[in-house]
C-alpha cells in the first residue's frame, strides 16, 4: 500500500499496519484537512488548549484560582447522553436484548457511512492511542479514538492514558484495539466561520459488539464523545467480559480502613448522578475510619487465583457532575479540582474568572455568567420559573492523581480484593437506607431489581422511577437476561468463603414532608461501617422480607443530629410499599422472555412469599 497512502498519512509515528489502513480509511471517508497523531504530551495539551481558547470553545480560568484550568460552554441541545440515539448493533437482533436500540450492522454502517462522508472536512483529524487500565496490565485493553474534536482530546488526556507509550506498545505487541471513530459532524466549508461548540442535530452513539468498534457522530458531550468511558469501558468491554469471563461495571471502588488497621474494598453501582463520586471522595463522619479513593465511576472485576473478586479503575479521571459538589458536602474533590489542570463544561463563571456552580458554597456569587452566557444573579434563580446558573448536568474533567485520598493500590495492574457490593438507586420512597442481601443470589436479584429516577445525566425527563439492573441499564452491551446470567455464572469461579456481601442503599428517601430522611455525603460511612460490622458479624439486624435492616441501635450515630424517629424514618422496611412494589417486579422481570436466570425466578417468589 505503501506508495498510495494519502500524504496525510505519510507522517504517521507508526509503521503498525492495521492502524494505519484504519486511519487511511477513515481519513478517506471523511476528508480532513490534516491529521494529527496525538503524543500525549504537556506541550501537545498546551498547544491545543491555546487553540480552543482561540477557537472560543474554551475560556480560560484565572491561573491564581484554578491554575491551568478552561471552561467549555456547550451548544444548549448537546449536554448529556443521548440514549434514545444510543445503539447495540449485534448481527442478531435478540443479542442486544429489550435494553437496547438495536439496527442491522449493515444497514446502520451504511448509514453511519453517509453521514461521516466529508464530515470532518475544514477540520483536523486527531487520533488517539490510549489504553483502558495499566499499560502493564496482563491483558491491556487498547483503543484508537479518531476525532475531530481537540476538547475531545484533551478531556481524553485526564481520563485516560493516551500517547505515544501507548502506541509503542500496541505496535510492539500487535495488539488488538478498539476503533473508536468520533466526528462532531459540522464539517467546515471554504471560508465558512467555526462556531465555539461544533455539533449535529442529529446524534449516533453506535457499538459494534461482535467487531468491538464504535461509531460516534453528531455530539461533543462527555459520555457521548470520550470513547474511552461509557462506550468502551462499559458497553464494549461488557462484551469483552462476558467473552472472556470477567465482569464490566458501573461501579466506584473505594478502600476502607477499619479503626483495628483492617483494610476492606467496597465496589457500589449507583446510576448515573446517584453519588458514585461522592461516595469515592467520602469524607468520614466517624472516628477511626479512613476512606481511600480508587475509582469513582468504573470498574473492571475479575476472580483472582484464590477464588478471591479483583477490581481494577480503568480511567485516569474524574467526569464529575459539578451541581451538588461543594465544601460541605464534598471537600476531597473540591480540593482535587482547586489543583487546576481541569475542563469544566457547562459552569457559571464568576466575575474574577473562577467557576461556580449551585451547592459548590454556602453563599450564592452576587453575580455570574452562567451556562449559557447570560448575567446571573441569585434573584433570577429564586424567581417564577428561574433558572440555575450551571446547567444540572454540568461537570469537572480532573486527573484523578490530583486526589489527595487516592489509594496507593490504584496504581496496581492487578487491583484490590472486593469485600462488598452496594447496589443503590435515587428512590423517594420504598427502599431503605440499607438492606443486605440474604446470599449471594439474593444479591444478584437486588442488583437486578435495581431501580432509580432518572437524572440529567442522560436527556429526557427527569425522575421518573425506572429498572435500571446493576446501574447498567444504558451501559450493557447485549441482551439484559444474558447479563445477569453472566453474573451468575462467573461467579462461580468465586470462593464461597471469599464472595463480596452485597447491600442495596438508598441515600434518596425522603420523608413525609419532602425533606431527605438521611443526611447523605459523609454520614454515609455509618452505612459503611454497619456493612463492614455485618461481613464481620458483630452488627445486629432485623430480618425483613427483603433483607437485614438494621436496628435501631446497630448504626454507629454518634455525633449525628437526627432523632430515633427520624432514623427509623430512613431505615425502616414499609411492607405496604414493597406490596405496591411487587406487580412492578413482575412486570420488568417478565419483559427478559427465557433469557432470566432461574435463580433470579426463584428469588423473586422467595420475596412474594416471604411478603405474603
Ligand atoms: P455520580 O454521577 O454517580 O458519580 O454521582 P455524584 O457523586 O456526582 O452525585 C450526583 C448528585 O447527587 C450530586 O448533585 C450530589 O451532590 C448528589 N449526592 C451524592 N451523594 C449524595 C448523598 O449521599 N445524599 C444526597 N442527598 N445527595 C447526594
Ligand atoms: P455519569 O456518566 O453520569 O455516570 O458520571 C458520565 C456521562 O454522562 O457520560
Ligand atoms: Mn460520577
Amino acid at each position: 500500500m505503501g506508495e498510495t497512502r494519502l500524504p496525510l498519512i505519510a507522517e504517521a509515528p507508526t509503521t503498525y499496519e492495521p492502524l494505519l489502513s484504519w486511519v487511511e480509511e477513515v481519513a478517506e471517508l471523511t476528508k480532513p484537512e490534516r491529521i494529527h497523531w496525538v503524543d500525549g504530551s504537556e506541550a501537545e495539551y498546551r498547544q491545543l488548549t491555546d487553540e480552543l481558547v482561540i477557537a472560543g470553545t474554551l475560556t480560560r480560568l484565572n491561573p491564581e484560582l484554578f491554575p491551568n484550568s478552561f471552561a467549555a460552554f456547550s451548544d444548549p441541545a448537546d449536554v448529556a447522553r443521548v440514549e434514545e440515539q444510543t445503539f447495540i448493533c449485534s448481527k442478531n437482533e435478540r443479542d442486544a436484548g429489550f435494553t437496547n436500540n438495536w439496527m442491522d450492522p449493515d444497514a446502520m454502517k451504511e448509514k453511519l457511512t453517509g453521514l461521516f462522508d466529508g464530515s470532518m472536512r475544514g477540520r483536523t483529524m486527531y487520533v488517539i492511542p490510549f489504553v483502558m487500565g495499566h499499560l502493564d496490565a496482563e491483558d491491556p485493553k487498547f483503543g484508537v479514538e479518531i476525532t475531530d474534536s481537540a476538547y475531545v482530546v484533551a478531556s481524553m488526556r485526564i481520563m485516560a492514558r493516551i500517547g505515544s507509550d501507548v502506541l509503542k506498545k500496541i505496535e510492539e505487541t500487535r495488539a488488538f484495539f478498539v476503533p473508536a471513530l468520533h466526528s462532531v459532524g459540522a464539517p467546515l466549508e471554504e471560508g465558512q466561520e467555526d462556531v465555539a461548540w461544533p455539533c449535529n442535530p442529529e446524534k449516533w452513539i453506535v457499538h459494534f459488539p461482535e467487531e468491538r468498534s464504535i461509531w460516534s457522530y453528531g455530539s461533543g458531550y462527555g459520555g457521548n464523545a470520550l470513547l474511552g468511558k461509557k462506550c468502551y469501558a462499559l458497553r464494549i468491554a461488557s462484551v469483552m467480559a462476558r467473552d472472556e469471563g470477567w465482569l464490566a461495571e458501573h461501579m466506584l471502588i473505594l478502600k476502607l480502613t477499619s479503626p483495628e488497621n483492617k483494610v476492606y474494598n467496597v465496589a457500589a453501582a449507583f446510576p448515573s448522578a446517584c453519588g458514585k463520586t461522592n461516595l469515592a471522595l467520602l469524607d468520614p463522619t466517624i472516628e477511626g475510619w479512613k476512606v481511600e479513593t480508587l475509582g469513582d465511576d468504573i470498574s473492571w472485576m475479575r476472580f483472582g487465583k484464590e477464588g478471591e473478586l479483583r477490581a481494577v479503575n480503568p480511567e485516569a479521571g474524574l467526569f464529575g457532575v459539578a451541581p451538588g459538589t461543594g465544601w460541605g458536602t464534598n471537600p476531597n474533590a473540591m480540593r482535587a479540582i482547586a489543583k487546576g489542570n481541569s475542563i469544566f463544561t457547562n459552569v457559571a463563571l464568576t466575575d474574577d474568572g473562577g467557576v461556580w456552580w449551585e451547592g459548590m458554597t454556602d453563599e450564592v456569587p452576587a453575580h455570574l455568567t452562567d451556562w449559557q452566557g447570560n448575567d446571573w444573579t441569585p434573584a433570577i434563580s429564586s424567581a417564577a420559573g428561574g433558572r440555575p446558573a450551571a446547567h444540572p448536568n454540568s461537570r469537572f474533567c480532573t486527573p484523578i492523581d490530583q486526589i489527595d485520598m487516592l489509594a496507593p493500590e490504584y496504581f496496581a495492574p492487578n487491583g484490590v480484593e472486593i469485600s462488598a457490593i452496594l447496589f443503590g438507586g435515587r428512590r423517594k420512597t420504598t427502599v431503605p437506607l440499607v438492606t443486605q442481601s440474604r446470599s449471594w443470589a439474593n444479591g444478584i436479584f437486588m442488583g437486578a431489581t435495581l431501580s432509580s429516577e432518572t437524572t440529567a445525566a442522560a436527556a429526557g425527563a427527569v425522575g421518573v422511577v425506572r429498572r435500571d439492573p446493576m446501574a447498567m441499564l444504558p451501559f450493557i452491551g447485549y441482551d439484559a437476561g444474558d447479563y445477569l446470567n453472566h453474573w451468575v455464572r462467573v461467579s462461580a469461579k468465586g470462593n464461597p468463603a471469599r464472595l463480596p456481601k452485597i447491600f442495596l442503599v438508598n441515600w434518596f428517601r425522603r420523608t413525609r414532608d419532602g425533606k431527605f430522611a438521611w443526611p447523605g455525603f459523609g454520614d454515609n460511612s455509618r452505612v459503611l461501617k454497619w456493612a463492614i460490622e455485618r461481613i464481620e458479624g458483630t452488627a445486629d439486624a432485623v430480618e425483613t422480607p427483603i433483607g437485614f435492616v438494621p436496628t435501631a441501635d446497630s448504626l454507629d450515630l454518634t455525633g449525628l443530629d437526627m432523632t430515633e424517629a427520624e432514623v427509623e424514618e430512613a431505615v425502616r422496611f414499609d411492607a405496604d410499599e414493597w406490596h405496591a412494589e411487587l406487580p412492578g417486579l413482575e412486570e420488568w422481570f417478565a419483559r427478559f422472555g427465557g433469557s432470566l436466570p432461574k435463580s433470579i425466578t426463584a428469588e423473586l417468589e422467595g420475596l412474594k412469599s416471604r411478603l405474603s
